[in-house]
Order: structure tokens, then C-alpha cells, then sequence
């Protein structure tokens, strides 16, 4: 049985979540916790070599069904080397992106059908699901002009037109409507302390179910 828990920050690119996911960890270590700081696509040596094919501004002709592929290899591995042995541990695993963002992107944004998705989904995942989603909600121009403020170059999938990244974001705010135990829904056009309050309610909120839940285990 897992003693940690996982939570994944995910939503429109340039929403903040670097910020974000740093200023929790020191939050959760200030409590005396012991994260793990990861990310998707990457998040081991291989998981990032992956990430850098998938990531590649310079081969757009990768096909749909090829980049879902990755993302899900990239996502076995991730989850058998390095989530389940951290969450053993007890250790709370913080992602940065997960599996909510394959359904944003490569459903509702480039349209591979749900029966595919969910097909490599669950197989990389093998029955393992992370405890909440902590969805950084953003206008997609906002998050780029952003992106571009930073001086970053895009990357292939940022580099796509602009409705490839509405939809993404429309797929975050439709999973969050029908799965509201699995995700929480941060306006990320709020200022960055405003944002980071938020985000603090929510997860104040899980360490309290966590702690409710381990004591009843113990009990
Ligand atoms: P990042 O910008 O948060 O590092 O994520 C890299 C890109 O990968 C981002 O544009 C979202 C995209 N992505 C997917 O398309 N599917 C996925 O399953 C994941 C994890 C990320």
C-alpha cells in the first residue's frame, strides 16, 4: 500500500506552474514532509530522453499516434522507477504534468479518439492514478505572451496554432467537470500570491484527508 500521495500540476502552458511547484515544495518541506519533485514528460534518464524526441521543434512530421506512444512509454517508466518505490517511501510526489495532459492534448486538442487514449493510458498506468490534479487555468495567448516574455523558444506542441492549445485547455476544464474528486481548477490570471493561496487551500486540504485517512488505517 502506498504511504505518500501524488499530486500533478498541470493546465496551460505558461500558467506558472515552475513557480508554483517550487514554492510548494519549500511549503511542504517547511512542514517537515518529504517531496519529490518530477515531471512528463521526463522524469527519469530515459523518460527524458523521450521527452527531448517528443519535445524536438524540428521534426513536425512526428505522427499523432507515435508522440501518444511516447508519452505513454515515457509514463511506464516513469511510474514503475520512480512514483510507486517514492510513494512506498511515503514521500508526497509532486509532477509537473501527468496523464490529464494526454487527454487534453492528444484528445481533445489533436483528436486521437477516447477508446485509443485510454488504451495507452492504462497501460502505462497499470492501475495507478495520482490523488489530485491541480489544473493552472490560463488563456492560451496569455500563457505564450508569457512563454515569450521569458525569452524560451516554443516547443513542437507550443509551436502549434493557437486553437490546438484552446482546445487543450477546454479538455483540462472538461475533465475537471466530470471527475471534481480527481481536480481542482486554479484561475491562474490572478496574481502570483493570489494563485499560490489557492493552490495552499487545496493542499492543506489533501494533507488533511491524507493524515484523516492514515490515522483510520492505523486505527
Ligand atoms: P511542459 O511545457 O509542461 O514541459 O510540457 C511539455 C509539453 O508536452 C506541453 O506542451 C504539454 C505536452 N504534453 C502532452 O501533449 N501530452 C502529455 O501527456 C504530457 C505529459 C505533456
Amino acid at each position: 500500500m502506498n504511504k505518500g500521495f501524488m499530486v500533478v500540476f498541470d493546465g496551460s502552458n505558461g500558467a506558472g506552474k515552475t513557480t508554483v511547484i517550487k514554492s510548494i515544495e519549500k511549503y511542504l518541506t517547511l512542514k517537515g514532509l518529504d517531496v519529490l519533485l518530477t515531471r512528463e514528460p521526463g522524469g527519469t534518464p530515459i523518460g527524458e530522453k523521450i521527452r527531448e524526441v517528443i519535445l524536438e521543434p524540428s521534426t513536425p512530421e512526428m505522427s499523432f499516434m507515435t508522440e501518444l506512444m511516447l508519452f505513454g512509454a515515457g509514463r511506464a517508466q516513469h511510474i514503475q522507477e520512480k512514483i510507486i518505490p517514492a510513494l512506498a517511501q511515503g514521500k508526497i510526489v509532486i509532477s509537473d504534468r501527468f496523464d490529464a495532459a494526454t487527454f487534453s492534448f492528444q484528445h481533445f486538442a489533436r483528436g486521437i479518439d477516447l477508446e485509443t487514449i485510454t488504451k495507452i493510458n492504462d497501460l502505462a498506468l497499470d492501475g495507478f492514478s495520482p490523488n489530485m490534479n491541480i489544473i493552472l487555468d490560463l488563456d492560451p495567448s496569455e500563457g505564450l505572451k508569457r512563454v515569450h516574455s521569458r525569452g524560451e523558444g516554443l516547443d513542437r506542441l507550443e509551436d502549434e496554432k493557437s486553437e490546438f492549445l484552446v482546445k487543450a485547455r477546454n479538455g483540462y476544464l472538461k475533465q475537471a467537470e466530470q471527475s471534481p474528486h480527481k481536480f481542482e481548477v486554479i484561475d491562474a490570471s490572478q496574481s502570483k500570491e493570489a494563485v499560490l493561496e489557492d493552490v495552499i487551500k487545496v493542499i492543506d486540504s489533501l494533507l488533511s484527508s491524507f493524515h484523516a485517512s492514515s490515522h483510520d488505517n492505523h486505527a
